[in-house]
């Protein structure tokens, strides 16, 4: 085991840093908020998509589901100290997000064992649990048992191997009562509407249960019962114009009039807090291990209640600072060091940290303006270095590769929804390359197709609504919609001394992200992307996309092709595999050969 002793001189402290190979550390000169401890304090994770090993190239995420073990322990000795009260959850979408999670089969067998080492006070599923039978079994067979009663879901069944439907965890709710103000808490949890599950899955949407009579029965049953709060935990996102929360809110209110109803959401990926009403809140703390959400709450049977909430990054620099440590090995805890160190093992099991070379410089999927063609376009770097490389191979099909007219021009379309994340600068290895796009399609062609109408495909797509990628972890992507808040943080992006950085505005304003930072730019990701090759603009064009779209790119040249419908159809006719070989030549992997080649 390597160390790196380092020292940095901060606002007066010297911190002396150890830690594990490969973790990079922070900026420790980032000016923090501090957090209010009150009578009871919640710490969230949600969506964290397998990301425990931290981001290695990002220093602001840099910190690991290890150090984060240490920050809970020395965060919840410091509320005891207070005499106040701590209980961690988590609101589900744990795998699908990178190679931790995604290179074991079924995925996640290694990441649920890391993400396991933490105890948490409510955990439930998210949507990611349940597109593929094995993960659902391996996520209800350990990870509810590993929790117990602690594990819930309110509307979401499982098919079990008698072939009967019990709730997706241990119960439908969990009744307890905290360590320190012995406060009774009654807890709920609810995915949204979501139709993809797996065969072993059923989930009632809330606007039904909400009618159902057992569930009305089981509010009644608590309604008579000590309850000091009510803790919704769910798979939704916290935003006012989420209607399935304001369904809810409103039959829980009938049954609890008096009391504090707390809600913690997930699954559109962002930092947010709503008030629902007087005692009422909804806290949703982003993803990928790069933010913990923080709440406080006081004086719950007042009718003012007292309440701090904060996003705080998940680095070194903020765990030390919200826990009062000044150095990182004051810091550690033995647990917290073995899960760390634990991760190191998986990840070269798992060859994680195989180097195909180093990003000169960060690729954006968002934060860069694909319509302008930033040279820092994730987009633009898809379209003229990485889809160019693929070229036509059969490997499973019983045919020949196609070959084209030589002067044809080729386009090579996908989707933005197969792109996953930016690609930071700096190595690049096999995780970066899952984590950038980890899909496996195969690729078709539709031939000789006259380039006035070849050149239609694209905008018509990118006119149409937002193609979703199956398994990605970007289900809802928020960045089609620009508010018109990061339209004017786009417009003035000053330059002054602070790191840009997540800028959060909620309904108690923009005081919520524990690091001050400047707003991140943010920009509008078209639906597909192509590359274009071509001798000569007239030449008719071969035009290849991943077959995951095949429906989407028909529709579009039927919408091309216009009145002739006799084209349309003959080029249909021709449609035909392209390359099959999805193992070797998926957008991922044309990544990786790019990066052997070119960032050596
Ligand atoms: C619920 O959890 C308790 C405590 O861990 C356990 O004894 C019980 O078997 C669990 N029940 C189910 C249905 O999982
Ligand atoms: C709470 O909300 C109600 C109306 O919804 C309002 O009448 C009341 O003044 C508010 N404040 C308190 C402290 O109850
Ligand atoms: C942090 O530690 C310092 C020095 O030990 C102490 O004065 C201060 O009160 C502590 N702050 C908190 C929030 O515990
Ligand atoms: C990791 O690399 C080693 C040595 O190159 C190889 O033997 C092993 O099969 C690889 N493991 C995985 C999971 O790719
Ligand atoms: C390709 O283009 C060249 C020049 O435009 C022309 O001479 C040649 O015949 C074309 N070949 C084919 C196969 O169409
Ligand atoms: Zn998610
Ligand atoms: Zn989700």
């Amino acid at each position: 085991m390597h160390f790196y002793p380092l020292s940095v001189f901060v606002v007066g402290l010297w911190y002396s840093i150890w830690s594990q190979p490969k973790t990079r550390f922070p900026h420790f000169d980032e000016t923090l908020r501090d957090l209010s401890i009150g009578d009871i304090n919640f710490l969230q994770t949600t969506d964290t998509h397998g990301w425990y090993l931290g981001h290695i190239n990002q220093r602001q995420y840099s910190a690991d589901w290890g150090d984060f073990i240490s920050f809970v322990d020395r965060f919840r000795e410091q509320c005891h100290e207070q005499d106040s009260d701590l209980l961690l959850v988590d609101c589900g979408d744990r795998h699908d997000g990178n190679g931790l999670s995604d290179l074991t089969s079924p995925n996640g067998v290694y990441s649920s064992e890391v993400f396991m080492e933490l105890d948490f006070d409510v955990i439930t599923v998210g949507n990611h649990e349940l597109y593929v039978k094995e993960v659902s079994e391996l996520e209800y067979n350990t990870v509810v048992p590993r929790y117990g009663e602690k594990f819930i879901s309110t509307n979401v069944e499982y098919l079990n191997d008698n072939g009967e439907y019990v709730p997706f965890g241990n119960s439908t709710y969990r009744y307890f009562t905290t360590d320190v103000k012995k406060y009774n808490v009654f807890a709920l949890s609810f995915l949204f509407d979501f139709t993809g599950g797996n065969e072993r899955i059923r989930v009632t949407p809330i606007a039904e249960i909400v009618k159902q009579k057992q569930f009305l029965e089981l509010l009644e049953e608590f309604s008579n019962k000590p309850v000091d709060l009510v803790a919704v935990v769910g798979h939704l996102p916290v935003s006012h114009d989420w209607l399935e929360t304001e369904v809810l809110h409103q039959v829980l209110r009938r049954y609890f009039p008096n009391i504090v109803i707390q809600y913690f959401g997930g699954h559109s990926h962002i930092r947010d807090f709503t008030i629902l009403d007087n005692k009422s809140f909804a806290l949703q703390s982003g993803r990928y291990c790069e933010t913990v959400g923080f709440l406080s709450l006081s004086q719950l049977d007042q009718d003012n209640i007292d309440l701090d909430r904060k996003y705080i990054d998940f680095n070194l620099q903020s765990f030390l600072h919200h826990t009062n440590y000044s150095t990182v090995d004051g810091f550690n805890t033995k647990h917290g060091l073995q899960v760390s160190q634990r991760l190191t093992d998986i990840s070269n099991e798992l060859n994680l940290s195989e180097t195909f070379g180093v990003a000169p410089h960060s690729y954006f999927l968002a934060g860069a303006d694909y319509n302008s063609n930033d040279p820092n376009s994730l987009l633009r770097f898809f379209e003229n270095h990485i889809l160019t490389q693929l070229e036509p191979k059969i490997c499973h099909e019983n045919m020949d590769p196609v070959v084209s007219s030589q002067n044809n021009s080729r386009m090579v379309l996908i989707n933005t929804g197969s792109i996953r994340y930016d690609l930071y600068k700096g190595d690049f290895n096999r995780n970066s390359q899952f984590i950038v796009s980890p899909f496996k399609n195969k690729w078709k062609v539709l031939q000789n197709v006259p380039a006035d109408v070849a050149v239609q495909i694209q905008p018509i797509l990118n006119r149409g609504p937002y193609i979703m990628s199956a398994n990605s972890a970007n289900q809802l992507d928020t960045s089609q919609l620009l508010s018109p808040y990061q339209r004017a943080v786009n417009s003035q992006m000053n330059a002054n001394r602070l790191r840009y950085g997540q800028t959060t505005v909620d309904d108690l304003g923009n005081d919520g992200d524990d690091t001050i930072h400047k707003p991140l730019p943010k920009f509008q990701v078209p639906n597909v992307i192509r590359s274009y090759e071509y001798v000569d603009k007239l030449q008719p064009v071969d035009i290849v996309f991943y077959d995951f779209i095949e429906r989407h790119v028909l529709w579009a040249l039927q919408q091309a092709c216009g009145d002739d419908r006799l084209l349309y159809h003959s080029l249909v006719q021709q449609l035909t595999f392209y390359n099959d070989c999805e193992l070797e030549f998926n957008v991922g992997e044309l990544l990786k050969k790019y990066a052997l080649k070119n960032w050596q």
